[in-house]
């Protein structure tokens, strides 16, 4: 598999992260909420990367009847979100591709009354944005190319590995694709 980005390299790239949202949340009620299941690495890594007080919570996003490349429905399910009413929230996915499922979660997470929203991501497909959104926080903006690793899957595997590669063809019939 190519490596399209190190292990060193993200390393890096989130301890910036954590440190800019501490800088910009410091003294503010945060609440990291993490979309499963993509975004499980990298909320482990950065809320270590962060040094002031937050909360985090999970909130599940999948979309049925798409394809690799182009999203089905979405479904948000927050029966695991706590309180968020008052709330600083930052909304953290593993990558904004289309954007879609971004605007599914904002206006979720609207309902709960936060008294903030904003996203965060590893990597941001700029060529394929499709929503007038734009990620508030970002790792890498990448090409539209398909990556896993680092939480990101093909068929649910890969999700382990430390960096972002792009798959070749025997990695993805290996996952059963
Ligand atoms: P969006 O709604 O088009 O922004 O897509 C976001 C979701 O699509 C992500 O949460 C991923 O689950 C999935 N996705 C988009 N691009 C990739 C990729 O290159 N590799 C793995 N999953 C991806
Ligand atoms: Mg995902």
């Amino acid at each position: 598999m190519k490596i399209l980005i190190s292990e060193v390299t993200i390393r890096d790239r989130v301890t910036e992260l954590g440190a800019q949202l501490s800088r910009e949340y410091a003294g503010r009620p945060l609440t990291i909420l993490g979309v499963l299941t993509g975004s499980v690495v990298l909320l482990a890594d950065l809320i270590r990367a962060t040094s002031v007080p937050l909360r985090v919570a999970l909130i599940s996003a999948s979309s049925y009847g798409g394809t690799r490349t182009s999203p089905g429905v979405l479904s948000v399910n927050s029966s695991l979100v706590p309180d968020l009413k008052g709330r600083d929230v930052v909304i953290l996915d593993d990558i904004f591709d289309t954007g879609h499922t971004m605007e599914g979660l904002y206006e979720a997470v609207k309902g709960f009354e936060p008294n903030s929203v904003r996203s965060a991501v590893l990597l941001w497909k700029t060529e394929r944005t499709a929503v007038d959104l734009v990620p508030d926080y970002f790792g890498f903006k990448i090409p539209d190319e398909f990556v896993v690793g680092y939480g990101l899957d093909f068929n649910d595997e890969f999700r382990h590995l430390p960096y972002i590669g792009v798959p070749d063809q025997d990695d993805l019939t290996a996952a059963g694709g």
